[in-house]
């Protein structure tokens, strides 16, 4: 059995994610997907996500390639939910290379490339600025 885990905020779904979490789910039998808090994000970027975290971790949970979900409340704790959740693989977005090779002693360290062309930053963006 192995276990592939990925970290992400997931505001504003998009395809760009649902991508991620296809391909990612392809690395192993079970996909763990840690969603990051609202506290988190405001730590981390100075801004709430438009999407709470309890409606992001919903929406995460009904995707079919999705074991398990949870709420990721630090940075600092990824090699703690690594081993919580007995992941063999983390794998991220390639907007994240090298940030992670940190935890290689733990676990294996995938990066796969983006989904071109599409973010929640732009997305946000473009339904502000009325732009199409
Ligand atoms: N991701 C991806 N392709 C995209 C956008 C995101 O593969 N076009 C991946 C990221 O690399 C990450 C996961 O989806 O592994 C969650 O990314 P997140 O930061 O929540 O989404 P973004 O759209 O990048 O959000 P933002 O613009 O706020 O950074």
């Amino acid at each position: 059995m192995t276990r592939v885990i990925t970290f992400g905020t997931f505001d504003v779904f998009h395809v760009g994610h649902v991508n991620i979490l296809e391909r990612a789910a392809k690395y192993g039998d079970e996909l763990i997907v840690g969603v990051s808090s609202d506290k988190l994000n405001f730590s981390k970027k100075n801004k709430y996500p438009i999407y709470s975290q309890e409606d992001r971790i919903k929406i995460i949970q009904c995707i079919k390639f999705v074991k398990e979900v949870f709420i990721e409340e630090s940075l600092e704790e990824k090699l703690n939910y690594i081993r919580k959740f007995k992941a063999d693989i983390l794998v991220m977005g390639d907007d994240w290379e090298g940030r992670f090779d940190w935890v290689k002693d733990e676990c294996k360290v995938v990066y796969l490339p983006r989904t071109p062309s599409i973010s929640t930053t732009e997305i946000i963006e473009v339904v502000r600025s009325g732009r199409k």
